[in-house]
């Protein structure tokens, strides 16, 4: 292995209740989506580093076609594409530092051409930005959370997204709070989740019918 530097990268087998199978940034074991959010208010060089994140992901042709509409707790925009989600997102999400409308373009006009081409992978790239913000707000101490419940015909209108971008998910940003401020019924649920065996998901040399 490359000498990783040790201040970035301290891999581990265990974060709280999670296990990795193969030593791993706890990075990556460590950041799990809360639903109890304590609603504070998050700084603007947190936001920003989050989107900062997302602007350097890898995509096609370096299409870069992942698109944020943000609104912070308190401000109306926020209300709006609240009130875009499904109910049972209602619940918690309200109490979210700010909320972000990812969505994703196909079009683009690469480098040299003269007309726009759609990418093959605008959504595929758009979800390497959404975990680059989500991994960097876990670095910062912050939680998010995706929602892919949600009306898209009310979050278009409440964030004047035009019919070029396809709507991908609305993200919850927050500290992560007490257990207690969600509805007892979901309670149990404020915990990492867990995940598939290894052997379940990669498969050598190609794929068996089954998976
Ligand atoms: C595209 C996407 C859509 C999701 N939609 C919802 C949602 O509508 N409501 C919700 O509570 N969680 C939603 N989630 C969160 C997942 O349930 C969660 O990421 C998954 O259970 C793994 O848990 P972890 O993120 O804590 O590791 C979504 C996650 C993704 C990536």
């Amino acid at each position: 292995m490359a000498n990783p530097n040790p201040a970035l990268v301290a891999l581990v087998s265990q974060a709280g209740d999670r296990a990795a199978e193969t030593p791993v940034s706890s990075l990556f074991i460590g950041r799990w989506s809360s639903r109890a959010l304590t609603g504070e208010a998050i700084p603007d060089e947190t936001l920003f580093a989050l989107f900062e994140a997302a602007r350097f992901a890898p995509s096609y042709m370096n299409s870069q076609p992942w698109r944020f509409a943000f609104a912070r707790r308190g401000e109306p925009a926020f209300d709006r594409l609240a009130a875009s989600l499904l109910p049972g997102n209602q619940i918690w999400a309200k109490e979210a530092s700010a909320l972000v409308l990812v969505a994703s373009k196909a079009a683009f006009t690469p480098p040299g051409a003269s007309e726009p081409i759609l990418s093959p992978a605008s959504s595929f790239d758009t979800g390497a930005a959404w975990a680059s913000l989500a991994l960097q707000a876990s670095l910062l101490g912050w939680s998010t959370r995706a929602m892919a419940g949600f009306d898209k015909d009310k979050a278009r209108a409440a964030t004047g997204a035009p019919e070029s971008l396809k709507l991908e998910a609305v993200i919850a940003i927050g500290k992560r709070g007490d257990p207690t401020l969600l509805p007892e019924e979901r309670q149990p649920m404020e915990k990492p989740s867990p995940r598939k065996k290894m052997a379940d998901i990669v498969f050598a040399g190609g794929f068996p019918p089954d998976c």
